[in-house]
Order: structure tokens, then sequence, then C-alpha cells
């Protein structure tokens, strides 16, 4: 397999558990109990943790905060801490608090596109390269993301080609990574293999990433299967916090201790620390008042590597 990844072949993590784990939630948590969880997280070695989403606070209360955490938080040196922004308002907003990193998103499905912002998927392309264009003349970073690439909850089956061409654009516009996500966990491995070799033939493998939610128990493998095809970047959330409001059924996204887990028993290093991760985990858990949502933190929580939370 000339793809498979070598034993020293370095991972890079993007932790969103502060955003997409947070955006879903039902309780309130205060923004100093998100600033704390993001300062636990760029203590781990992580390099990448989307900190917040300047959307519409009232499409996402959970994170209206969002100003007030971003402010609050230590900026390790080393680390980017990208934030969602679905328009020029958004751009505004991120950008009067020091933003240096922005996440872009479409939808592969125009139905989920509708529902999540309220526009079509050329709508929002159009609304999306202003924001790119102003955050390049700026020097700001643009990650995009492209939603519902294994399936959509109001429009069932994608195809791979709509996939592949919002990929493209988004990469064409300037987002220097794009993460391909399986918004509600739909996907099995060969599909995921399949969209994710389609996608490269369009957009370089470097800059892609992928973002599972684990609906369905098929993240992990998911992820192999992409690993194997050539993968290098990995979207999780720390406790397997997350999920979307605007996709109904989905649950939470892969657990970052699951994914390291795998990846440090493969021989691959991503520099994170995995009993730091596993205790800011056990914290959260504990914090949101609900079972650890990584197996490999609650197993670590009853061996003598997990005692630091
Ligand atoms: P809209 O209602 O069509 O927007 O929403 P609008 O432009 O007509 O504005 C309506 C009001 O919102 C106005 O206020 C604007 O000023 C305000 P009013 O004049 O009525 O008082 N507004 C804003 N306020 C603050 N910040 C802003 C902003 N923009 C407008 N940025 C919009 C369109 C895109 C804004 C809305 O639909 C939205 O915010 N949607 C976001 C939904 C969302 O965050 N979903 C979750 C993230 S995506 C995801 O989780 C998937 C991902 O994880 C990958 C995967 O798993 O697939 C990334
Ligand atoms: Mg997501």
């Amino acid at each position: 397999m000339s793809n498979a990844p070598a034993s020293d072949g370095a991972v890079r993590i993007v932790e969103v558990g502060a955003r997409d784990g947070l955006q879903n939630e039902k309780q309130t948590i205060p923004a100093s109990a998100k600033i704390a969880l993001i300062d636990r997280l760029s203590a781990t070695g992580l390099r990448s943790i989307e900190a917040t989403s300047f959307v519409s606070p009232r499409w996402i209360p959970q994170l209206a905060d969002a100003a007030e955490v971003f402010s609050g938080i230590h900026k390790a040196a080393g680390v980017s801490y990208p934030v969602l922004v679905p328009n020029e308002h958004g751009y505004a907003r991120a950008r009067a608090v020091g933003a240096t990193e922005i996440a872009v998103f479409a939808a592969a499905s125009e139905a989920f596109s509708q529902r999540n912002i309220n526009a079509s998927i050329s709508e929002s392309m159009a609304r999306i390269a202003p924001v790119i264009r102003q955050a390049k003349a700026d020097g700001v970073r643009v990650r995009g993301y492209v939603s519902t690439v294994l399936g959509c909850p109001y429009q069932g089956a994608v195809a791979v080609a709509d996939v592949v061409r919002v990929a493209a654009q988004l990469h064409a516009l300037g987002c220097y990574e794009i993460s391909l996500g399986d918004t509600i966990g739909a996907g099995t491995p060969i599909q995921a293999r399949t969209m994710l070799a389609a996608v490269a033939e369009a957009v370089p493998m470097a800059a892609l990433a992928v973002h599972f939610h684990d609906t369905r128990g098929q993240a992990l493998a998911n992820i192999l299967a992409c690993l194997e095809h050539g993968v290098r970047v990995i979207d999780a959330s720390v406790a397997g916090t997350g999920g979307c409001p605007y996709a109904k059924g989905a649950s939470g996204n892969v657990a970052t201790e699951d994914v390291l887990y795998m990846l440090h028993g493969m021989g691959i290093s991503t520099g994170v620390d995995l009993d730091a991760l596993a205790a800011t985990g056990r914290w959260l858990s504990a914090l949101l008042g609900r079972e650890n949502g990584s197996k490999v933190g609650r197993a670590l929580a009853g061996s003598s590597n997990g005692e630091a939370a």
C-alpha cells in the first residue's frame, strides 16, 4: 500500500471541541469555562484549536460569547486558534478581537446548506468569496469546511461530484486546507476513502483534512481508511463532544483521545500528550455532567496513566 502512513508520519490534529463540541449544548456554559477548556487544550501539545464561531447568535446562541471567549484565552506560541466565520459581519467581529485564522464553511448538499446557513450552495460561495479575499489581504489564514460529504439528514445521498466541486471551489478561492465533514456520521470506510480519493484528484492531499462525527460508530474506521489513502490532518473533539443543531441526528465528533490512541499505537506521532488530553476530557465531561464520550478517556481513568484530572 504505497500511501500507508510511515511509522514516523506526523499527523496534525485539529481540535474542534470548543466550537463543534459546545455549539450544540443544551445547557449554558459560562465563557470562563470555555476559556479554561481552551487553555487546558493549549497545554497538551495541540497545534490547532478551533476556539469558537462568529456566526449569528440567533442561530447558535451557545456561542454568542465568541468575542469574550476569544479575548480571554491565552494564545500559546506555536498554536493557531481558528474561528468559524459565515459572512463579512462575522469576519469583522472576529478581526475586532484579533483572530488571525478563520474557517469558512459550505455544504455539498443543497438541503443542508439552506437549513444551516439560509442560503444555497452558490449563494454561500458568493458570501464567502469576499471574506476570503479580505482575509488574504489582511494576512489571515483561511480554512474551509465542506459539510455533508457522506450523506445529508435532509436530502439523503450526496453525490461525490458535488463534494469535489465545493472542495475545489473553496481551494481555488484560497483556503489553505479543506476539511471534509461527515456531518451526521453516515459514511463507512470504503465510501470515505472513495470520496477522499475523488477530492484528492482536484485538491492536493496535503491540503485536505477529514472531519468525522461518530454517530454510527464508524469514525475511527473511516479515519484509518483515509490515513491509508494519505490524509494527514484529522479533526477531532475532546471527550467526543459535538454536533450541529441544524443536522438532525448528528452526534459528537470522533473523540480526540481515541484518535490519538490509535495513531500513537500505529507509531504515528502527533505531538499531543494523550494523558493530558484525556485528563482535559474527563474534566470537561464532569463540567458537562455527562459520561465521557471517549472510550480511551474512560479506560485511562481506570488506569494509573489517567489520574491527572
Ligand atoms: P440570516 O438570518 O439569513 O442572516 O442568517 P442575515 O444576513 O439576514 O442577518 C440576520 C440577522 O443576523 C441580522 O441582524 C444580522 O446583523 C445578524 P438583525 O439586523 O436582524 O438584528 N447577523 C449576524 N450577527 C452576528 N454575527 C454574524 C451575523 N450574520 C448576520 N456573523 C447566517 C445567515 C449565515 C448568519 C446564519 O444562518 C448563521 O449564522 N448560521 C450558522 C449556523 C451554524 O453555525 N451552524 C453550525 C456550524 S457548521 C457545522 O457545524 C459543520 C462543521 O462542523 C463540519 C461538519 O461537521 O460537517 C463545520
Ligand atoms: Mg462538525
